[in-house]
């Protein structure tokens, strides 16, 4: 579904009952399919959704990564959707804004971990105008797990404590499915990493994969890497050409993303997974030439900019006292700076038009991926950062376990009220969720 003239109007119907990997299955999906449609606008575009609730829970409309206003019927996500409702969306994309890879999910609190696990996701690209002239493809990786009935399978609470990952991995709603591209023709892949939990490592049978983009935001010339980790909910921008003709894997490489160990006695880690089957066939001609110029940061460096306030946010997790979940010697907790989320409470309070500096601080043993709406983040400090001179912005940034990364953050153009959350989301529906409100 394409913009024309400056706007784009859909529908979505959240609803159940998709093919997944072949098959029918109860699981959930948009106009009855998971992914649901992919959403293509421009900068300085209107986006009109009209999201219809087929489902029998609450749900809404959250546009992750969008630089628009979290108030009003744009990208706000205290809306509630009842079942049997529709709700009526407008999202005024900001004609400076970059191009990349985005997405849409569900954000009721308390329901997001199980509506994203069911399958209710879908991609947003924003086109720019000096976007290379390349083929492309979008590879939307998930995961699920199902029961007998085809229906999304209830978490454990070791998985919730320790974030789900589905036994199914997908591409697209497929299971290995199989790419046909053209020895020495150079693509574009955009990916999302739409699961709950899993961490994902990309990487192509040992070719070295081109960055092009992180998290939507332009790199500049792709950089070489031999593998990409993408935290739930972030996406990563790749050229790919592969020299000869041949059969490769895409695959997920096993994550350690660290676990409560001893205390839950779950494996926390992500196992190496086979995503997709690469074929490349001989070229009976040659594709388009490489292009000379790249897009590069479509948003300035912050570090030439003065830090009107610093502060520190702590992911922490305690024990709840008493048996509020009802299994046994009680559950964890999760929270930032030892709270709960409180939608009546204000977290953090920046000044419209104002630059800070974040520290955002792991005091567990498992890694989290902090996640702010509206306003991206320059990393800055941090394992995950860099080592180039390039900004690296993100809108999802990985805290390892113990550890804690440094971002900067414009909080400019938009006023209102929104969150910053742990993106693992059954730790999100938890708790670990925190206020950011501009003005
Ligand atoms: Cu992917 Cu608060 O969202
Ligand atoms: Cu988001
Ligand atoms: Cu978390």
């Amino acid at each position: 579904l394409t913009s024309t003239g400056g706007r784009l109007e859909v529908e979505l119907v959240a609803g159940r009952g998709v093919t997944l990997a072949g098959r029918e299955t109860q699981a959930l999906g948009y106009n009855g399919s998971s992914p649901g449609p992919t959403l293509h606008v421009r900068p300085g575009d209107t986006l009109r959704v009209r999201l219809t609730n087929r489902l029998d829970e609450a749900t809404n409309l959250h546009t992750h990564g969008l630089h628009v206003s979290p108030e009003g019927r744009s990208d706000n996500i205290f809306r509630v959707v009842g079942p049997g409702e529709s709700g009526d969306y407008e999202f005024a994309i900001p004609a400076d804004h970059p191009a990349g890879t985005f997405w849409y999910h569900p954000h009721h609190h308390g329901t997001v971990a199980d509506q994203l696990f069911g399958g209710l996701f879908g991609a947003l690209i924003v086109a720019g105008a000096d976007d290379p002239d390349l083929p492309e493809r979008l590879l939307v990786v998930s995961d699920i797990s199902l029961d007998a009935g085809g229906r999304p399978a209830k978490p454990s609470l070791p998985e919730i404590m320790a974030g789900r990952e589905g036994d199914l991995v997908l591409v697209n709603g497929q299971r290995l499915p199989r790419l046909d591209v053209v020895a020495g023709v150079t693509e574009r892949w955009r990916f999302v990493n739409a699961c709950v939990s899993r961490f994902v490592r990309l990487q192509l049978d040992g070719h070295r994969l081109g960055l092009l983009g992180l998290d939507g935001q332009a790199l500049g010339p792709p950089m070489d890497v031999d593998a990409v980790t993408l935290a739930p909910g972030n996406r990563a921008d790749l050229v790919v050409s592969l020299q000869r003709a041949g059969r490769h894997t895409l695959r997920t490489l096993a994550v350690d993303r660290g676990g409560m160990g001893m205390m839950m006695g779950s494996n926390d880690t992500s196992r190496e997974t086979a995503l997709a089957e690469v074929r490349a066939v001989e070229a009976s001609r040659s594709g388009p030439p490489e292009p000379k110029a790249w897009p590069g940061p479509g948003l300035p460096d912050l570090r030439d900019r003065d830090v009107a306030r610093r502060r520190r946010i702590t992911f922490t997790m305690g024990m709840s006292m008493g048996m509020s979940m009802g299994m046994g010697p009680g559950g964890m907790t999760f929270g930032f700076d030892g709270v709960e989320f409180d939608p009546a409470r204000v977290d953090q309070d920046p000044r419209l038009g104002t630059v800070e500096e974040w520290t955002i601080a792991n005091t567990t043993p498992m890694d989290h991926p902090f996640h702010l709406h509206v306003w991206p983040m320059q990393l800055i400090a941090g394992p995950g950062s860099s080592a180039t001179d390039r900004p690296d912005w993100r809108d999802v940034v990985i805290v390892p376990g113990g550890g804690e990364v440094r971002v900067l953050v414009s909080f400019e153009k938009f006023g209102g009220r929104t969150v910053y959350h742990c993106h693992i989301l059954d730790h999100e529906d938890r708790g670990m969720m925190g206020i950011v409100q501009t003005q």
